[in-house]
């Protein structure tokens, strides 16, 4: 049985201050729930701290992106072997943010994803369509072509444990959430396409989340469809309550 997984991506928020006291506050609310497996991704800065306050909870560290380079000339990157030694065991890949606003392609998120497997980080690899795609009827051969160039090169082998978001563009941070069917339909078909491209094995225990103004009040639903397997939640995660209220859902 798959385990559900529950990502706070925290984005652009919270100084070290900040972060030291929401992770405080989650700690303090938190239950533990034995299918459901707690991540939280603060702001680089606040990685290192944010490991030694977990390092006594059922909370991993993951961070929000990653260079492709291991060292050298690339101002203001940051490469998987520091995040490793701040504590972080995942990664997320190939957020709409990162796609839309600064510019990665799939290529991009192919080579971040090899260095991140290569450096034993889980990734949270992230795809899903804008509304126009989907409105356009395009939605799956973009969600395809996502996955097929994001994991090209990649095994089986090397696949396995990583973790999948779908995330459909429209619906993150603008609180239209895709309805549990929508969401369901999409789930299926990237869990299919794993099955194409690997095995059945490998689809059938892929954890695939899906992301996009998830709440306490939409999680149980969502996450109850057969192919949910968790939450990569935004707005949601940045205050304790809700971020638990979802955990305590899922
Ligand atoms: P949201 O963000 O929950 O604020 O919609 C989700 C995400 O971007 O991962």
């Amino acid at each position: 049985m798959r385990k559900k997984v529950i990502a706070g991506n925290w984005k652009m928020n919270n100084d070290l201050n900040e972060s030291i006291s929401l992770i405080k506050s989650i700690k303090e609310n938190l239950v533990d729930r034995d299918n459901v497996k707690v991540i939280i991704a603060p702001p680089f800065t606040s990685l290192d701290r944010a490991s030694q306050l977990i390092s006594d909870a059922n909370i991993s560290l993951s961070a929000q992106n990653m260079c492709y380079e291991d060292s050298g000339a690339f101002t203001g990157a940051i490469s998987a072997s520091m995040l490793k030694s701040v504590g972080c065991e995942y990664v997320i890949l190939g957020h709409s943010e990162r796609r839309t606003l600064f510019g990665e392609n799939n290529g991009d998120v192919n080579k971040k994803m090899k260095k991140a497997i290569s450096s034993e980080l889980t990734p949270i690899f992230c795809i899903g369509e804008t509304l126009e795609e989907r409105e356009s009827g395009e939605m799956k051969n973009v969600i395809e072509k996502q996955v097929r160039e994001g994991l090209d090169g990649i095994s089986e082998a090397e696949l396995s444990g990583a973790i999948l978001a779908y995330e459909p563009v429209w619906a993150i941070g603008t609180g239209k959430v895709a309805t549990p069917d929508q969401a369901q339909e999409v789930h299926a078909f990237i869990r299919n396409l794993l099955k194409e491209l690997y095995s059945e094995n490998l689809a059938n225990n892929t954890v695939i989340q899906y992301g996009g103004s998830v709440k306490p009040e939409n999680a149980a639903e969502l996450i109850g469809q057969p192919d949910i397997d968790g939450a990569l939640v935004g707005g949601a995660c940045l205050k304790a309550e809700s971020f638990v209220g979802i955990i305590k859902n899922a």
